[in-house]
Order: structure tokens, then C-alpha cells, then sequence
């Protein structure tokens, strides 16, 4: 699965706020990188959290991360303008930046600024023009659902709505690039809450109703398997009948409780196998583990569950 990811030139990563959207992202373009893909990672986030744990300052112009991967973030007033000086020659624009008619259209016309930010995307894989060098793949960490979806369905509603004009071409140009399932994956992560299951299943709905796939769901933050009752029992009972290892009950309450979230997990699981058309990978949570670490410990297990395929062709 991941292989068939990264043969793709965007991969779009969305999901509920908070659900690890980030982690995943800085994990499949990290994992991708260290695979020799020159790869960007674009930040919706202007606070750049994956620049920063690299120990970088987030910036909307290009910053090395590691060797083949580069971050940078999107949707503040510079990264627009810099996009759009290449849909509008430079002197008009610097007149048009100008005109406080922009500044109100930018503010109020529904749509104008996501569809900005998705033609930032657009123009990163599509029209970077030499002396830059081509990037392989590009992995959008999008805002949290609701404003993603909004990005996303804007091309498909102005295309219509600009017809055959400079913003119309380039609304028709976009929603090719995310309407092409062999150029671009929307993926969704989401965790074993509720609200967090209705989300994604609502995504995938609303995607399919753009004639947009999900190419996979990332279920995340599972509690590995450490234990099972069985071994509860076995530690009861050795601290029966002895008052030193009367703590052990505790321990076995707090282990209980465990199990039970496991399984309230196992529950919502099979809620999204049973009702999702697509493929769901169980990404474990790492307690304690944050930033980068968890990003490599990510990859170690995206390596060792998500390609299904490889393993099998050398076994
Ligand atoms: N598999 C995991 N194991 C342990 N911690 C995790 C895991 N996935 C995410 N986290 C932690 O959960 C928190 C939220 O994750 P993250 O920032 O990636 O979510 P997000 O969806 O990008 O959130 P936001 O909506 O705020 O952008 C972070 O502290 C992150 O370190
Ligand atoms: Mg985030």
C-alpha cells in the first residue's frame, strides 16, 4: 500500500483535528526521502510543527529538513502572492497587491483564498521552473477536515463558475491533478473516537461525491497488544495471600482498563472496515515518543505493515 502511495505526485493527508495528521504526513514524506524521492512537505499549519521538529524555522520558501526532503508552508499573504505572480505578469500584480479591491476579495470572496492555496500545491509539482529542481512527490499535511474540504471541492466549483477564463483554467487544472488517481492519493487518518470515525467516513463520502478516492485510512494511535486477561489473572494471583505484592491489584485494575480501550478500539475498527470502501492501516500509538523519534518509529512500522506486497515477493 505504501509503495502504491508514494508512486503518486501529491498525496493529500486529512483527517479530524488532532487525530496525528502531522505525524502521519512527516512520516510518509520522511519514509519516501530516506527511499531517494525528492520529496516536499507542505505545511498548512503556519506554525510549522514538522519544520520546527527539525529544528527549522517554518518559512513559505523551501527549507532542507534531511537529504530529499524539504518543508515549507502555505497560506500565508507571501505564499499566495507568490503563486499567484505566476498565473498574473508581476507589474499587474504588484498594482493588484496593492488595491484595497483585493485586499476585499481576498478577505471576502468564499473560496478565493483556498483556491490560492490549492494552486500553490499545484504549481509546486507542476510548474517549477528551472534553475529549481522538480520535486518527485509532494505531501499536503491539510487543515483539519472541514476547511480541507472546503480546499478541496473549491477547483471543482470554480471551474465551473470562472468558465473558460485565466482562473477557470487554472480551477480545471487543479481539480485534474486531485481528480487523477494515478497522480495524486487523498489519505485519511483518524483515530478510534467517535466523532473522529464519523469525520472520516463523512470524507470519504463527500470525496466520493467529487468522483475523488481514498486511497487508504490511517487508524491511529492502536494500543499494541501487550498483554492479555490471561496474564492479568496470573499476576493476581501471584499477589494473593501476599500483603508485599498487594500493590499488584492495582496494577491489574490499571491493566484492565487497558484492555478495555483495546477493545472499545477493536469496536470502532470494525466499524470502518464494515462501512469504508478503502484500505485501513492500524498505525500503534508510541507513548512518550514525540516529533521526529516518532516520525522513525512510524516508518519502521509503515515499512514493516504497509507493504504487504514486498514482503510477500521475498518470502
Ligand atoms: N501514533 C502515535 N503515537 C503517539 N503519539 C502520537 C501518535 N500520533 C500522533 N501522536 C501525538 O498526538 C498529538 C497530535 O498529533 P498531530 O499533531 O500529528 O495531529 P494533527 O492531526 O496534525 O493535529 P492538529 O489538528 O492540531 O494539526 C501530537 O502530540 C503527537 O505527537
Ligand atoms: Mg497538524
Amino acid at each position: 500500500m505504501i509503495d502504491r502511495l508514494l508512486d503518486r505526485r501529491l498525496i493529500v493527508v486529512l483527517g479530524k483535528g488532532g487525530v496525528g495528521r502531522t505525524s502521519i504526513s512527516a512520516s510518509i514524506a520522511a519514509m519516501a526521502a530516506r527511499g531517494g524521492i525528492r520529496t516536499l512537505l507542505i505545511e498548512a499549519d503556519l506554525r510549522g510543527p514538522i519544520a520546527l521538529s527539525y529544528g527549522k524555522s517554518p518559512t513559505f520558501e523551501q527549507v532542507e529538513l534531511e537529504p530529499n526532503l524539504f518543508a515549507m508552508t502555505l497560506g500565508g499573504q507571501e505564499s499566495l502572492e507568490d503563486y499567484l505572480s505566476f498565473v498574473v505578469p508581476r507589474p499587474i500584480l504588484r498594482i493588484v497587491f496593492a488595491s484595497a479591491l483585493y485586499q476585499y476579495f481576498v478577505h471576502a470572496a468564499p473560496g478565493l483564498r483556498e483556491l490560492t492555496m490549492m494552486g500553490k500545491v499545484y504549481h509546486e509539482i507542476e510548474r517549477r521552473a528551472p534553475p529549481l529542481k522538480p520535486w518527485k512527490l509532494v505531501v499536503f499535511d491539510a487543515p483539519a477536515s472541514g476547511q480541507a474540504l472546503s480546499m478541496i471541492r473549491t477547483p471543482f466549483a470554480a471551474r465551473e463558475t470562472f468558465g473558460d477564463s485565466v482562473v477557470g483554467r487554472e480551477a480545471q487544472n487543479i481539480a485534474n491533478l486531485l481528480g487523477d488517481s494515478a497522480r495524486c492519493a487523498m489519505v485519511a487518518v483518524t483515530t478510534a473516537e467517535s466523532l473522529a470515525i464519523a469525520e472520516t467516513l463523512e470524507l470519504e463520502h463527500t470525496l466520493a461525491s467529487l468522483k475523488l478516492d481514498t486511497a487508504a485510512i490511517f487508524f491511529n494511535r492502536v494500543s499494541p497488544a501487550a498483554f492479555t486477561t490471561g496474564d492479568i489473572a496470573r499476576m493476581v494471583r501471584c499477589g494473593a495471600g501476599a500483603p508485599a505484592l498487594k500493590h499488584l491489584e492495582v496494577l491489574a485494575e490499571v491493566a484492565r482498563a487497558e484492555l478495555q480501550r483495546r477493545s472499545r478500539e477493536r469496536r470502532a475498527l470494525a466499524i470502518l472496515r464494515r462501512q469504508s470502501q478503502c484500505e485501513v492501516l492500524e498505525i500503534e500509538e508510541r507513548k512518550g515518543v514525540t516529533g521526529t523519534a516518532l516520525a522513525s518509529r512510524l516508518i519502521e512500522q509503515l515499512e514493516r505493515d504497509g507493504a504487504p506486497d514486498l514482503r510477500t515477493a521475498g518470502d
